[in-house]
């Protein structure tokens, strides 16, 4: 079940309804049995401060959260072996969705999908060591009422500043507004330099180079729909 918003249980895969119920979701024994490039959530927190060990070799580590099926994680990996990507992903589906990504394209040496809560990610990232951090159209798709549960909040930038390498860049893309604004106003909070805020990507341009991208799966559907996309662009002091 996919939570928003941090409850006071700590995350993890190892509750007796994941283990004893499978049933419960195809998908969640499937991620289970797949290994890499999946990391169950155990195994995910395991490689806390040592991130490295989790592929062909140890690089600048690059950050996804919410990578759906993966579009944005797996061709990006592909654009930059020499970086390490690590997607975190609550839902088993997606995970699951995320990994055939990363093996169809063949970089399964530089990505991994781990699945944990995006609400937890302390657990798994020791400060500084996040060469570079990516949110696409992160959930929910707020409505004011779902304010506490915006993962675009002080709690974010605050993980974010610590766990982020001084230099490191963080993007965020999204159709939704709020989130713009919400990132915006916390990272003013903490060591962060505003890079760039487009309105409207499709007409008026990414904030970073184009050709350093790749279109994620829910984007595609806006620009399918002629919405807009929005981007901000912010850099760790
Ligand atoms: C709207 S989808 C966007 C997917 C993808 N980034 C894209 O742009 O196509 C939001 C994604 O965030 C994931 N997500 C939501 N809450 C999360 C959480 N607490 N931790 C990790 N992933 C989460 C969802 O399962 C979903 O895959």
């Amino acid at each position: 079940m996919t939570q928003f918003g941090r409850n006071n249980v700590p995350f993890t895969d190892l509750d007796p309804d994941h283990v004893s119920r499978p049933d419960l979701n195809p998908y969640l024994r499937l991620h289970r049995e797949m290994g890499p490039p999946v990391l169950i959530a155990e195994e995910a927190k395991a490689l806390r401060g040592r991130w490295g060990e989790a592929f062909a070799k140890p690089q600048p580590l690059q950050v996804e959260i919410g990578p759906g099926n993966g579009f944005f994680l797996a061709g990006m990996a592909a654009k930059h072996p020499e970086q390490n990507w690590v997607g975190v992903e609550i839902r088993f589906k997606r995970v699951v969705l995320c990994a055939k990504k990363i093996n169809a394209l063949g970089v399964g040496g530089n990505a991994r999908i781990a699945r944990y809560d995006a609400w937890w990610l302390e657990d798994l990232f020791e400060p500084g060591a996040v060469a570079g951090l990516y949110v696409n159209h992160p959930d929910p798709w707020a409505k004011d009422s779902d304010e506490k549960k915006r993962l675009m909040s002080p709690h974010f930038a605050a993980w974010a500043a610590e766990a982020m390498a001084p230099g490191a860049l963080l993007r965020l893309k999204s159709d939704h507004l709020n989130n713009l604004d919400a990132l915006q106003a916390a990272a003013a909070a903490q060591p962060f330099d505003l890079l760039g805020r487009v309105e409207d990507i499709e007409h008026n341009g990414t904030p970073w180079p184009v050709e350093d991208d790749v279109i994620t799966n829910y984007q595609s559907k806006f620009i399918k729909r002629k919405l807009p996309v929005h981007a901000l662009w912010l850099r760790r002091r």
